[in-house]
């Protein structure tokens, strides 16, 4: 018999906020919001193949990446989810370039909301698990004003919330407000989350790691060694770790939370910051993933101590269980020795 109780994704957001005696209710309401516009992406996505919402828009993003229509389709309806509901100041996404205001006719909130509508999107058309990445901080303007870049751009570590939402076998929300890490599966018949991976923490070593191996060509020589290392036989260390890559972050990194071991998206000699953005993507994943007692790493360092300059810069990353990021961090400091 499940351990878990049978608690729905509100109910445990106010007993989350039980657990701040200053709270005063505005992020468990934000946090709700939230679930109810993953609720309504989800029911999209699992219908995508049936209406016309699969392929590209014909438009390019701030990135230069084609959109895809179900890219926004999420964007649009986390915007019109929450622009209304008082809690923030302002918004950022990863398919707008600049900061997204809030409508003058709202309320101003003390929050920022950033997010990747849509993760995964080279995988949506093949039914491959794709979603949501969440983050959420204080603002740090002043009250009742609107909310600015600065507001944006804070280190990692000073979220107060994030957490992403998988669609794939089934839908699942998984998010952090800094007690724990806790995990909900949507039960379609009753349009509920229902908790179902209480207080979710990453094994400290794994047996998995997770990268695009097309650009090995390109990788730091120490990451190289490192890989080598993965694939030697040592029953000792449970080497050859097995490689599973799904090419959606959520889906790899949801995988190396419950499973353990690592994921890499590092920079190479032909992107030199990576390729993953480090506010809507690697912050709340390393948020998570630190709240569950793993590691996130740049490469030689903490990976939320990045003071960001740009909203969509991007970042190196090594994430997962702490053994297996120290390693990596272990073999890229020696070869820089080296070099
Ligand atoms: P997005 O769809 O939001 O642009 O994100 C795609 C990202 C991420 O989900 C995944 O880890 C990575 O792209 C895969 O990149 P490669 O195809 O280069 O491996
Ligand atoms: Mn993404
Ligand atoms: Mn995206």
């Amino acid at each position: 018999m499940s351990k878990t109780r049978f608690m729905t994704i509100e109910r445990h957001i106010i007993e989350e906020e039980r657990l701040h005696p200053e709270a005063t209710g505005e992020l468990s309401r934000l946090l709700s919001d939230l679930a109810i516009a993953i609720k309504i992406i989800s029911l999209q996505v699992n219908k995508a193949g049936l209406v016309d919402i699969l392929g590209l828009t014909g438009d390019e993003n701030v990135h230069g990446e084609h959109v895809k229509k179900l890219d926004m389709y999420a964007h649009d309806m986390l915007f019109k989810a929450m622009d209304h509901g008082g809690h923030l100041c302002v918004m950022a996404s990863e398919e707008e370039e600049d900061i997204i205001r809030i409508p003058d006719d709202f309320k101003l909130g003390k929050y920022v909301l950033l997010f990747d509508p849509l993760d995964g999107s080279s995988n949506i058309d093949a039914n491959v698990s794709i979603g949501t990445i969440f983050s959420i901080y204080k603002r740090i303007t002043p009250d009742h004003t609107p909310g600015t870049l600065d507001d944006c751009l804070q280190p990692g570590m000073k979220q107060v919330a994030s957490g992403y939402a998988v669609y794939g076998s089934s839908t699942i929300l998984v998010y952090t407000a800094g007690h724990g890490v806790h995990g909900f599966t949507l039960d379609p018949a009753i349009g509920e989350f229902i908790l179902s991976h209480e207080d979710i923490k990453i094994p400290e070593k794994g047996k998995i790691y997770s990268i695009n191996e097309g650009n090995y060509l390109y990788w730091h020589p120490g990451l190289k060694k490192y890989i080598k290392y993965l694939q030697e036989e040592d029953n000792a260390t449970h080497r050859p770790y097995s490689s599973r890559y799904v090419g959606s972050m959520v889906a790899d990194i949801h995988r190396t939370l419950l499973y353990g071991g690592i994921f890499m998206y590092p920079s190479d000699s032909r992107s030199h910051h990576g390729k993953l953005r480090l506010m809507y993507e690697c912050n709340p994943m390393a948020f998570i993933v630190e709240a569950a007692g793993g590691k996130a790493s740049h490469g030689s360092g903490r990976l939320m101590e990045i003071v960001p300059s740009n909203l969509h810069q991007r970042t190196p990353i090594y994430i997962g269980s702490k053994y297996d990021v120290d390693m990596v961090e272990e073999f890229i400091a020696r070869e820089e020795k080296n070099r």
